[in-house]
């Protein structure tokens, strides 16, 4: 099946092939949406592989944190939340659920929480990722037995990495009809702020949120340039001693980034401030205590 070119890329000549076809290579024009792509990403240098339209959405993400005021159809919604379901999920238990906030006084009290951000609090769509037990518990129990193993750290995990895939793949498919999104992390500021306001009983944690709306045009970030190939991946065995010239590589990109979006600073200071400093964590230091009084004990 032939496939048609993401129209995001302007400047790409190639015919496109789908993954059935996993190593045809792109025709190249002059340059393919490929390689722009992944000059965006990494730096000039890879020249040829696979390429499709899912891999130009996934290549395309950027954190969108400026919307315009147009709302989201509800049928919008409800494919969000279709594609979210589609995840995989350990065993699948689904221990995840989703809250999707419109109201605008409950959206604005949500961004209030998360450390009052105007991300959250101009998105039409505001999406709350749980990790939920409850369902579970209310399924155990109504057999008269107890949800024992829910106390365990790794049911905290499931119920956290259930969440997380659910929301990236509303990430995807928003992005892929035109919406743009933006994780919130900030909802873990105030876990029992966010579970009044959602009416969250216990064994439901909110995992992070997800602002979702239509693209301000006149935003200007751009996509964000990551580590490069040999820095994150290792083959067959872990390296740390030889990722230090990539890491050097890197901090030139990614401050040239961040000066042309008008930021200062280099990614490895900003690993050193994030977490050298206590307080840039600052409520989420309390977070295991949050979990354990949300019923996630970590036992
Ligand atoms: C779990 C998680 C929590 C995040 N929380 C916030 C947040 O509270 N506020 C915000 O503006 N961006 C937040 N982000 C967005 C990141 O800052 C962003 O993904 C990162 O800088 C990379 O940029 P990009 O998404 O444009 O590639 C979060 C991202 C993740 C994955």
């Amino acid at each position: 099946m032939t496939v048609t070119e993401h129209d995001s890329t302007s400047n790409s000549e190639g015919t496109f092939v789908d993954p059935a076809g996993a190593h045809a290579r792109v025709q190249q024009g002059s340059v393919s949406a490929r390689e722009a792509a992944f000059a965006r990403r990494f730096g000039p240098g890879d020249s040829d592989g696979p390429w499709n339209d899912t891999l130009a959405v996934q290549f395309d993400h950027r954190s969108v944190r400026r919307f315009t005021g147009q709302s989201i159809d509800e049928d919008i919604v409800r494919t969000l939340v279709a594609a979210a379901s589609s995840a995989p999920t350990s065993s699948n238990l689904q221990l995840w659920s989703v809250v999707a906030v419109t109201d605008r006084d409950r959206v604005g009290r949500l961004a209030a929480l998360a450390g009052d951000q105007d991300a959250v609090r101009h998105a039409p769509l505001f999406l709350v990722w749980l990790a939920d037990f409850a369902r579970a518990e209310r399924i155990v129990t109504a057999r008269g037995l107890d949800l024992h193993n829910a106390d365990y750290a790794e049911s905290t995990l499931l119920g956290v990495i259930d969440a997380t895939l659910a929301a990236q793949n509303a990430v995807v498919a928003s992005e892929s009809l035109g919406l743009g999104t933006v994780f919130i992390g900030g909802i873990r500021n105030d876990p029992e702020g966010v579970a009044e306001v959602l009416g969250l009983p216990p064994r439901v944690f909110p995992v992070v949120g997800l602002s979702v709306g239509w693209p301000d045009p006149d935003e200007t970030a751009e996509v964000k340039p990551r580590l490069g190939f040999d820095v994150v991946c290792h083959r067959e065995n872990y390296r740390i001693d030889e990722q230090d010239h990539g890491i050097a590589e890197y901090d030139v990109r990614a401050e040239g980034f961040y000066r042309s979006q008008g930021l200062v600073g280099s990614w490895t200071g900003r690993i050193v401030s994030r977490l050298t400093d206590p307080a840039a964590f600052g409520p989420r230091r309390g977070i295991r205590q949050a979990l354990a009084s949300r019923g996630f004990p970590f036992a």
